[in-house]
């Protein structure tokens, strides 16, 4: 048994860092030439083994908790910011009880009741003055800009916190919660993933907003049990009800600190699929009028007026329902997965080995990181895999059935995936929400989120991309944002 190749590099301990953080779906591709599916890179004194493909992804997040842990490789990075005795600050265990507690918020029947209240967020958005000016002029042949992040970013908090987290967190919005949420986000970057604790103004800044954000969501708590207001749609009222399997009920530091991990699960996760999902519709004007016509057909009444749509008819917009799918196959907001190895794992040979009679290991005290970028963008697996093209999986006789080209695992054995094993399981090539015992249980609200949204502000506005291209991506935050420039020109719609 041997270790995996190590990716060659010049600098001891910094490793290939600087390579993997500019851009790590260049550095993926050219390490998968030289070495095949499975290698090792160091980065700041880690050694990482990176698995790649369909098969990868199913070794990484299909593998045992117990030989490979996310808490052990998240935990300095997060706990910072969510707080104590959530989850990576708790056995795997504990945090997979905590995932059903926060799954029995995220029920078919608050998601009916958000989905006219993320509507009604959207249109006062674009009604007050701002970002959206245009929309309140009289002449609707003007164009006006606005950059999609920063828009994105303020509607997706605002959606956020009128549906999940709840009333007082949007009523507080406007005032000093911006502020503690922009020095909690400020100590989510790669470098505190890197470095955890660093005598730097923002890690302070960090940890001083985390004491303050923690009291106010236990402030909310204290009031609501004091009060009789009742809160039945939202997370807290749900994680208020629930008890372990021990039957101890959560403590309220531990709601607020659930409720701070799902803030930063969902803010820039979906600010960033929504902000490249407009930026392909202003760059895609027929696609977008698409969109609209889907609309037109389902909800409209008389010319520009729309009734409001159910959270069951809204699930059922394949057109609208590609863009947000495809967007997130070309844009992933995480690129990468990682676990810490905490017992030896033998590669099985499907994936990789040195020769016929020998496999590879890696070993105890490595990282494993599973890239869906990688698969999603893997022209082996995609025809026209850099092309934005929803229609790949609106129309599962035609271009969808397209998307596939045949694969080949390390053993040369063919594999076709098909179109069903696309979004289940671990070992698929689409993998935006991760997979195993790790997923995202979050996906159902986001689509839900940036479905209300883009439909909203499609069915007023045509949208134009500014520059001649799309942005590039930003890997120097966490999640995958566009690169400045990103405005996008925007009018009324005629009617
Ligand atoms: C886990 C992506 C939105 C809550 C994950 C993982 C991915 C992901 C890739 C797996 C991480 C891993 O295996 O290490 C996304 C994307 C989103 C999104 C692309 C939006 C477009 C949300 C939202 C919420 C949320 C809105 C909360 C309401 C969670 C939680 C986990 C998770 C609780 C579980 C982490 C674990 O078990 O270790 N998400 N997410 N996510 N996400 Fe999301």
């Amino acid at each position: 048994k041997s270790l995996p190749p190590l990716v060659f590099h010049w600098l001891p301990f910094i490793g290939s860092a600087p390579s993997y953080g500019n851009d790590p779906l260049t550095f993926f591709f050219k390490c998968r030439e030289k070495y095949g599916d499975v290698f090792t890179y160091v980065m700041f004194g880690r050694k990482v083994t990176v698995a790649l493909g369909p098969k990868g992804n199913n070794f990484v997040l299909g593998g045992k908790s117990k030989a490979f842990s996310a808490e052990d490789a998240y935990t300095h990075f997060t706990t910072p910011v969510f707080g104590k005795d959530v989850v990576y600050d708790v056995p795997n265990e504990v945090f997979m009880e905590q995932k059903r507690f926060v799954k029995v918020g995220l029920s078919t029947e608050n998601f009916r009741v958000y989905v006219d209240e993320i509507e009604r967020e959207v249109d006062d958005f674009m009604n007050r003055d701002g970002a959206f000016r245009i929309y309140q002029m009289n002449d609707i042949n003007e164009w006006a800009s606005f950059d999609v992040l920063k828009v994105m970013s303020e509607i997706t908090i605002l959606t956020a916190s009128r549906t999940l987290q709840g009333r007082e967190v949007r009523e507080s919005l406007d005032k000093s919660f911006s502020e503690l949420y922009m020095d909690l986000d400020g100590g989510f970057t790669p470098l505190n993933f890197l470095f955890p604790n660093l005598p730097l103004e923002s890690y302070r800044k960090r940890d001083a907003a985390h004491i303050k954000m923690s009291e106010f969501y236990q402030s909310i708590l204290k009031k609501r049990k004091a009060g009789s207001v009742s809160h039945d749609h939202d997370m807290m009222a749900a994680l208020m009800d629930q008890q372990y399997r021990n039957g101890r009920p959560l403590a309220d530091h531990e709601i607020a600190h659930i409720m701070i991990a799902l803030l930063m699960a969902g803010q820039h996760t979906s600010s960033s699929t929504g902000s490249w999902a407009l930026l392909h519709l202003a760059d895609n004007p027929a696609i977008a009028e698409a969109v609209y016509e889907e609309q037109v057909k389902h909800f409209g009444l008389s010319e520009g007026q729309f009734r409001p749509m159910t959270y069951e008819e809204l699930r059922a917009l394949p057109i609208l329902d590609s863009v947000i799918r495809e967007t997130l196959r070309v844009h992933p907001p995480i690129h990468s997965i990682m676990r810490y190895v905490r017992e030896p794992v033998v590669i099985p040979p499907t994936l990789s080995a040195p020769s016929k009679d020998s496999t590879f290991v890696v070993p105890k005290g490595h990282y494993v990181l599973a890239c869906p970028l990688v698969s999603q963008m893997d022209p082996k697996i995609w025809r026209d895999c850099e092309t934005w093209e929803p229609a790949r999986w609106s129309d599962p006789e035609g271009a969808a059935a397209k998307a596939y080209t045949e694969y080949e695992d390390a053993t040369g054995e063919q594999i076709d995936f098909g179109f069903g094993l696309v979004s289940k399981g671990t070992e698929s090539p689409y993998q935006p929400f991760g997979a195993g015992r790790h997923r995202c249980i979050g996906e159902q609200f986001a689509y839900l989120q940036l479905g209300t949204i883009i439909a909203t502000l499609i069915r007023k506005l045509e949208l134009r991309l500014d520059a001649d291209e799309l942005p590039k991506h930003n890997f120097h935050t966490m999640i995958m944002l566009p690169k400045d420039p990103r405005t996008i020109s925007y009018r009324r719609r005629h009617f």
